[in-house]
């Protein structure tokens, strides 16, 4: 995939919608020694992010599109060309991104998702899990493609499901692998 700029550090905008710790974890893995990223720009749908904080605490430029307005996507595309984003992680953005986006992006757009896919796409993925009695539950690291959380996969880690977990006890567990395989999932594609 073409993400690479030679060995130039990848000036890379987060995208969220809610608390941002996959975000937080992404700043972290941007300020080690060698990290082939920067983030330069964090993008939220909802103003009210608690993740829109990490922008203030580390002096990201941050930008809120709420979606309402058709144009919000073109405004997106101008901020990315004016910061000279060339990678775009998603963490936590609720908002799907048309076709036309993606593929200007295209290769270019990661998303980390909180299931073992091609298992549980979408929504709720936890409590589906649970429902199903499945042993295993976990998080992937994945392209963006048009087509949703169907992209080629980078990385995944599983995660046991105990008898007594519930919906909320599994994500705090799943999130806590999330922190770690998104940077080592950006790791392996960008070295
Ligand atoms: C994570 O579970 C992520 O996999 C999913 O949304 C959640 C975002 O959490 N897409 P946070 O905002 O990064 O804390």
């Amino acid at each position: 995939m073409a993400i690479s700029t030679g060995s130039k550090v990848i000036k890379t905008a987060v995208f969220i919608s809610g608390t941002g710790s996959n975000l937080k974890s992404l700043i972290k893995f941007s300020k080690l020694k060698k990290s082939p990223i920067s983030i330069n720009l964090i993008i939220s749908n909802n103003p009210k992010s608690k993740g829109l904080e990490y922008a203030n605490i580390f002096k990201i430029k941050k930008k809120v599109f709420t979606f309402k307005n058709i144009t919000d996507e073109k405004k997106i595309l101008f901020e990315l060309k004016k910061n000279k984003i060339n990678l775009i992680c998603l963490a936590g953005f609720m908002k799907i991104l048309s076709k036309e986006f993606i593929k200007r992006f295209q290769g270019k757009i990661i998303n980390i998702h909180p299931s073992l896919l091609p298992k549980y796409k979408g929504l709720d993925t936890h409590n589906r899990a649970i429902n199903n009695n499945d042993k295993y539950s976990g998080c992937t690291v994945h392209y963006v493609t048009p087509k949703l959380d169907s992209g080629k996969i980078i990385l995944q880690k599983k995660v046991k499901i105990f008898k007594n977990d519930n919906a909320k006890s599994l994500q705090k567990r799943i999130l806590k692998q999330e922190h770690k395989i998104y940077p080592k999932a950006l790791k392996m594609i960008l070295n």
